[in-house]
């Protein structure tokens, strides 16, 4: 077991890439905290994780909300005791009820603020949480959910792209700043995955994906939670402030 008795939050953990890496630490030894902003999400992933026999509670809230946040952690720590590893997994992929694209012109304020503190504000909240635990014990693992959008960029979303680009910055210079206390802060940049997120996707943009991914099809979640099981894990112990990108080739960069 390669988390045996680790405290884990994955937030977002109530679906697709975030429920996959709850399921995964479980097995791996993880007691699991699973957020997410809806309810029966949360207690939905809880309760898999604990009928395949793994430990885990559900912490219900708004990663975006500050004070949300510092509650959610206030809760975890009562329940767990501390927390080891967090994964800032939440996010949106779009910010309105459409599967339509939208050009920079054409997004509004909301969509830009709405998709910046889904993701970026939420990393900052939860990140700023977990170092107040993780400095002063002298470990802990911070991954981020960045994406292919972050580092290669993809056209007609870049209020998405934007964010996880942040991320990547966020990422890297918190790494830089927390590793003598112990504390490995590094990202994953997916390329395009099977999950709830992706799965509106209509036929046009499922080819569109597939003609530019050299592997010719989408990733997996497990080829994700394998990529934070490895940051989550000893083996990762020499890893600052980096990014795996497990894409099937969509940039190599
Ligand atoms: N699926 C992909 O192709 C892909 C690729 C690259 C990056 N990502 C990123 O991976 C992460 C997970 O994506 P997914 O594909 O599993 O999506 P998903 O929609 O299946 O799951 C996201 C979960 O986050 C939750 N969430 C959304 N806003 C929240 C908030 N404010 N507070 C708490 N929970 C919130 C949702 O309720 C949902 O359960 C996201 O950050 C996404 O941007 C996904």
């Amino acid at each position: 077991m390669r988390l045996k008795d680790k405290i884990v939050l994955v937030t977002g953990g109530g679906s697709g890439l975030g429920r996959e890496m709850g399921l995964l630490f479980a097995r791996e030894g993880a007691k699991v905290g699973v957020n997410d902003v809806r309810p029966e999400a949360a207690q939905n992933v809880a309760t898999e994780i604990e009928r395949a026999g793994g430990v885990a509670r559900p912490f219900v809230a708004d990663v975006s909300s500050s004070a949300a946040v510092r509650k959610m952690f206030a809760e975890v720590l009562a329940a767990f005791g501390t927390i080891d590893v967090l994964v800032n997994n939440a996010g949106i992929g779009r910010t309105r009820d459409t599967t339509d694209l939208f050009t920079t012109i054409e997004l509004t304020d909301d969509d830009w603020h709405k998709m910046i503190a889904t993701h970026l504000d939420a990393t900052f909240y939860c990140t700023r949480e977990a170092l107040r635990v993780m400095i002063p014990k002298k470990a802990g693992r911070i991954i981020n959910q960045g994406s292919i959008a972050g580092t290669a960029g993809l056209p007609f979303v870049s209020n998405y792209c934007a964010a996880k680009a942040g991320i990547i910055g966020f990422t890297k210079s918190v790494a830089l700043e927390v590793a003598k206390h112990g504390v490995l802060v590094n990202a994953i940049a997916p390329g395009f995955i099977e999950t709830p997120m992706t799965a509106p996707l209509e036929a046009e943009a499922r080819q569109w994906v597939i003609g530019n991914t050299p592997l010719g099809r989408f990733g997996q979640p497990h080829d994700i939670a394998a990529a934070a099981l490895y940051l989550a894990s000893d083996d990762a112990n020499f890893m600052v402030g980096q990014v795996i990108s497990p894409n099937g080739g969509w940039t190599t960069a």
